[in-house]
């Protein structure tokens, strides 16, 4: 069998590690061959290949970043963008693809297998926000780079008696807020799932410099106030319908200044999150998920997703992956709260 491999939407620690699994055991169990697709979706789009084999794989476990390169191309968009796809493929003589992706790119799995393609998908995103997945690969890495930005925030805002924001990714679930925040011992931790209330905020802030620490506020990109709207950095939109986030760190810590009389100063820590060599935790779930999708290859599973269910690796429907997103509970947010202030 001839397996193309993608890798789309926003990159992420431990890519490289699915891809060596993959293609591990696809050669050495099963005698698979196998086709690296380039740039996501624009790859199988526009036919734009790169060799894949063992050597190709060599030495990429701890590399951040993905080999096959990465795109937000969704070809549902583009006019005959599926058509194209299904002859590009036949061109090359590829029998199944496996989709490495969040949200965006497992849709476009989804669609696709809908129509009758030969695909397997693999969760993969800092944000840990995909269903049918306990944990993403990539999650672990950047809640670790964001507790460790913490601890030293808080040695810094200690010596000036200032408030540090600290903003972190998380467009629609605050699961990296809620856990590095947990982790760095955060003050306030601010999530989309729960609208902020100002004077709250301000009431955390001040009770923590009555006790003589100097608060750490961990703000995911997509909170926001309550009657407030969403801070974004313009109005243009990506091709799956994303405006560009990121701004809310420096509005907070203008209000702060404003309610609270501190100086406040913000670190967004921004790509970051996302680049260099993924944390232990993450290369064995990435290399596990790799395995588990070569199988479901292997088993003609197709419109399946690997996924983590406790400690085990299972089988979901691309479907219930990509259905609703995987937000932070209230329960989970609300255990948090014990230590704010
Ligand atoms: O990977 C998901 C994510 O990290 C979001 O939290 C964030 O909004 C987005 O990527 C930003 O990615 P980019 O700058 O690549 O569009």
């Amino acid at each position: 069998m001839r397996v193309g491999v993608l890798t789309g939407g926003g990159d992420c620690p431990g890519l490289n590690a699915v891809i060596r699994a993959v293609v591990r055991r696809g050669v050495a169990d099963y005698g698979f061959e196998f086709v690296g697709f380039r740039d996501g979706w624009k790859g199988p789009l526009e036919g734009l290949t790169m060799d894949l084999d063992i050597d190709t794989v060599r030495g990429v476990l701890p590399r951040g970043g993905t080999i096959l390169g990465s795109s937000r191309t969704n070809p549902i968009k583009v006019d005959g963008g599926v058509e194209k796809i299904t002859a590009n493929l036949a061109d090359l003589g590829v029998d199944a693809l496996i989709a490495i992706g969040g949200e965006d790119t497992l849709g476009v799995a989804t669609a696709l297998t809908q129509l009758g393609f030969p695909v397997v998908g693999v969760p993969k995103t800092i944000d840990n926000d995909l269903s049918g997945t306990d944990y993403t690969f990539g999650f672990d890495t950047a809640v670790t780079i964001a507790t460790e930005a913490m601890d030293r925030l808080h040695t810094t805002a200690e010596s000036h008696h200032r408030i540090l924001i600290c903003e972190v990714m998380g467009r629609h679930a605050g699961w990296i807020a809620l856990h590095s925040g947990m982790a760095g011992g955060a003050n306030a931790i601010l999530i989309p799932e729960v609208p902020f209330d100002m004077d709250e905020v301000v009431g955390w802030v001040n009770s923590r410099f009555e006790t003589n620490y100097a608060p750490i506020i961990c703000v995911a990109e997509g909170a926001l106030p309550k009657d407030g709207n969403l801070i974004t950095k313009d109005t243009t939109l990506d091709a799956f319908g994303h405006v560009k986030l990121s701004g809310i760190g420096e509005w907070l810590a203008g209000a702060l200044e404003a309610h609270t009389g501190h100086e406040a100063r913000t670190t967004v820590l921004g790509h970051v999150q996302r680049g260099g060599s993924p944390t232990a935790f993450d290369r064995v779930l990435a290399t596990r998920f790799g395995l588990n999708a070569i199988e479901s290859v292997k088993d003609r599973a197709w419109g399946t997703m690997v996924g983590l269910r406790g400690t085990d690796i299972v089988r979901v429907p691309l479907q219930e992956a990509t259905g609703t997103l995987k937000t932070v509970p209230i329960e989970r947010y609300r255990e948090a709260t014990a230590f704010f202030g």
